[in-house]
């Protein structure tokens, strides 16, 4: 297998080639989704939002009961020595810890010993035209394996329906998909987190409406109050995604992105608005990534 220079991997703590970078058939993240994971990213090598993320993921661990073999400390080293060996500055950090290996069946309670796997690879953010135009993005009615359960929150691994409403909303040329619940409430997108901008005030849906409680949103909610815009955290249906003003998503790999199409109808003038960019260069201040902004000037990177 030829060596893929790209990719950094360590395997329970230990750094190891990528061509030998291999998990049982046997470990319950690969034979049922029975896993936990993170992104995130790395802006000139500094992991942002760091502490964040690896305390969300001993809190997904949690709620699915999968007992993490070292603290949050040691995560933390691991995988911040894995973004120092890397030789690309801007990466992306995907941390999964599965149940680990047990006898064949779905019972979990065999389970001994959980595996943790950290990948970093160089960072493929959205392209230039995606931040200065928007994007379009297709709702999906559907109920996600977490959803409405006692790990609705948790950032489990099994993402088949989302990727399936991603699948749908790429096939009719949209970028994302946002998930309506059953009830008609506008939840999140596919694997980011969804705004609106109505008379000058930002609205974004709850968590207790069982979304991730992104940390990019976390930090988006502290930048509206940092330039003194108003919010309102408050539960969102489709009229509202149509009648905004302005849209956008947010997600550890997209930043900040301006959403301008809505189920093939365009959203206000069907370009990114003012409090979008707003937002997103404030947010920027927070990961103290130096550089232009990413619809400013931005070398030809890949779609994500
Ligand atoms: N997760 N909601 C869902 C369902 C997600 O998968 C993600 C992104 C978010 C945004 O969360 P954050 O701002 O912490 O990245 C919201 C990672 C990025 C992913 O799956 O790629």
């Amino acid at each position: 297998m030829t060596r893929d220079e790209t990719l950094v991997v360590s395997i329970d703590g230990q750094i190891v080639a990528p061509e030998r970078a291999t998990v049982s058939v046997l470990d319950r993240g690969f034979l049922y989704g029975d896993s936990v994971f993170e992104v995130m990213r790395a802006y000139d090598r500094r992991v942002f939002a760091l502490q964040e993320h690896v305390d969300r993921l001993m809190r997904s661990a949690g709620l699915v009961y999968i007992e993490v073999p070292v603290d949050a400390a040691r995560l933390a080293a691991e995988l911040t020595a894995a973004v120092q060996a890397s030789p690309y500055p801007d990466t992306i950090v995907r941390v999964h810890v599965t149940r680990g290996i047990a006898p064949l069946g779905l019972d979990p309670t065999p389970a001994r010993g959980a595996l943790r796997v950290v990948i970093v690879a160089p960072v493929h953010p959205p392209t230039l035209e995606d931040y200065r135009s928007g994007i379009a993005v297709t709702t999906h009615r559907t109920e996600r394996a977490a959803d409405n359960t006692e790990a609705a929150g948790a950032k489990v691994a099994n993402y088949l329906v989302s990727l399936l409403a991603l699948r749908a909303a790429r096939v009719v040329g949209s970028k994302e998909a946002i998930i309506v619940d059953g009830r008609g409430r506008v939840l999140e997108g596919a694997s980011s987190n969804v705004f609106l901008v109505k008379d000058g005030v930002v609205l974004t849906p709850p968590v207790t409406e069982g979304i991730l409680p992104g940390i990019t949103r976390s930090y988006l909610l502290r930048s509206a109050e940092a330039l003194g815009i108003p919010l309102r955290i408050t539960t969102l249906t489709r009229g509202d995604l149509a009648g905004a003003d302005e849209v956008f998503v947010t997600s550890t790999v997209r930043e900040v992105l301006p959403v301008v199409v809505v189920d093939a109808r365009e959203v206000s003038d069907g370009k990114p608005g003012p409090m979008t960019r707003a937002l997103h260069r404030r947010f920027r201040e927070f990961t103290g990534a130096s550089g232009p902004l990413p619809w400013e000037d931005h070398e030809g990177s890949e779609t994500v």
